[in-house]
């Protein structure tokens, strides 16, 4: 069973998706903010529920999609300890495992690239891959020049730690810029042009002589890395701005909005927050004053609602945005394209009222409404 692969063709970084195919709870490695929206979409596609996003060290070529990914998912973070990614919730030492359902992904130190450079090793159910970030690349390796590199850790690395893996291990690097997708481990050490056969002393001086010039994006890059991508400028904003609906879903419905947008329209009097859980969940779970309440579905039998159509138009008539809710988000996506169906500007909030299921299979604990601590009761 393979990972997953993703590429962003800009700073030609490969993203890697593990899931364990029975809980489909997923792992991701080295996420590009630039690509959240696919991420996001492929997470869906496959439907998986995402429990980590990690980092295989401090990258200078891109930022990270981490923290944005923990905000919207709900996953935890983790980055190796040696890299000062102090925002992440978990600090890996060398032979750390991560679980993912029933898969786990090992750690492995191999510094060299950054002094705090990881591996990750996966058993999956039928074969080995190693995910080696930019220590081993294939034909290559990661440059060892800036950011506490060392030619020496590096060798070390990858002769004793990635080299004493079995041959027969898929190699998925953190970059290639021609095009290949992996390699194996035994390929590399008949092969890799810059450690076959190479002595330590005769890769240091190879390492030494690269003269490489200054990573375009490093001065903007590094420092964003070091908080899980979080840039303080930014990430505010970024919160409240309607997105475009995605996937399938693209251009069906006016946009996805974050709970805390929805709430900042609602009391600017921009728009109007329609509730479309039934009466029962309203009842029991909680709501927001001031909403309109129109289930989507009735209950007891959840069939449709015959006055849905009835309800939307009486909500439309001030001329006021409609931002639909649920519980965690689906419902809302249905009564937002049925509204744009009747002609109304209709956004669907992210997340919902209780946002998605934890890792325990509750809800309330990752995200939604009540989470953002937006006003709500409960009668
Ligand atoms: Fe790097």
């Amino acid at each position: 069973m393979n990972p997953i692969q993703l590429f962003d063709a800009d700073s030609s970084t490969y993203t890697y998706v593990l899931f364990d195919p029975h809980t489909r709870a997923a792992l991701i490695i080295d996420p590009v903010d630039e690509q959240l929206e696919r991420d996001l979409a492929a997470l869906r596609e496959y439907g998986l529920k995402l429990v980590w996003a990690l980092e295989t060290h401090a990258h200078a070529d891109h930022i990270t999609s981490a923290a944005k990914l923990a905000e919207l998912t709900g996953c935890q973070t983790a980055a190796p300890q040696g890299c000062g990614i102090g925002t992440a919730s978990v600090q890996l030492q060398h032979g750390a495992a991560l679980r993912f359902g029933g898969q786990t992904l090992q750690a492995l130190h191999t510094p060299g690239h950054t002094a705090g450079s990881m591996s990750f090793l996966w058993q999956s159910p039928d074969a080995a891959h190693v995910f080696t970030g930019d220590s081993l690349l294939i034909n290559g390796c990661g440059r060892t020049d800036f950011q506490s590199g060392s030619a020496k850790d590096l060798y070390h690395s990858i002769t004793q730690v990635l080299f004493a893996l079995p041959d027969a291990t898929t190699v998925w690097p953190g970059h290639d810029y021609q095009g290949r997708s992996h390699s194996s481990i035994g390929r590399e050490k008949a092969n890799n042009a810059r450690l076959a056969g190479k002595t330590e002393a005769e890769f240091v001086a190879l390492m030494d002589a690269l003269n490489l010039p200054k990573p375009r994006r490093i001065d903007e890059a590094v420092p964003a890395n070091l908080k899980s991508g979080i840039r303080h400028d930014a990430d505010g904003a970024w919160l409240l701005q309607p997105r475009p609906a995605q996937g399938v879903h693209q251009g069906s419905y006016a946009g996805d909005v974050t709970p805390q947008l929805a709430w900042q329209w609602v009391q600017s009097g921009q728009a109007l927050l329609v509730d479309v859980r039934t009466d029962a969940e309203r009842e029991w779970v909680g709501s927001v004053p001031g909403a309109q309440a129109l289930p989507w579905k009735t209950w007891p039998g959840m069939v449709p609602n015959p006055a849905f159509d009835e309800g939307l138009r009486q909500a439309g008539a001030a001329g006021k945005k409609l931002l639909l809710l649920c519980r965690s988000g689906v419902r809302s996506i249905a009564g937002a394209k049925r509204a744009t169906e009747l002609g109304l500007q209709a956004y669907n909030i992210l997340e919902g009222f209780e946002g998605d299921l934890d890792a325990s299979a509750q809800r309330g604990h990752s995200g939604g409404w009540r989470y953002h601590g937006l006003p709500w009761r409960q009668s």
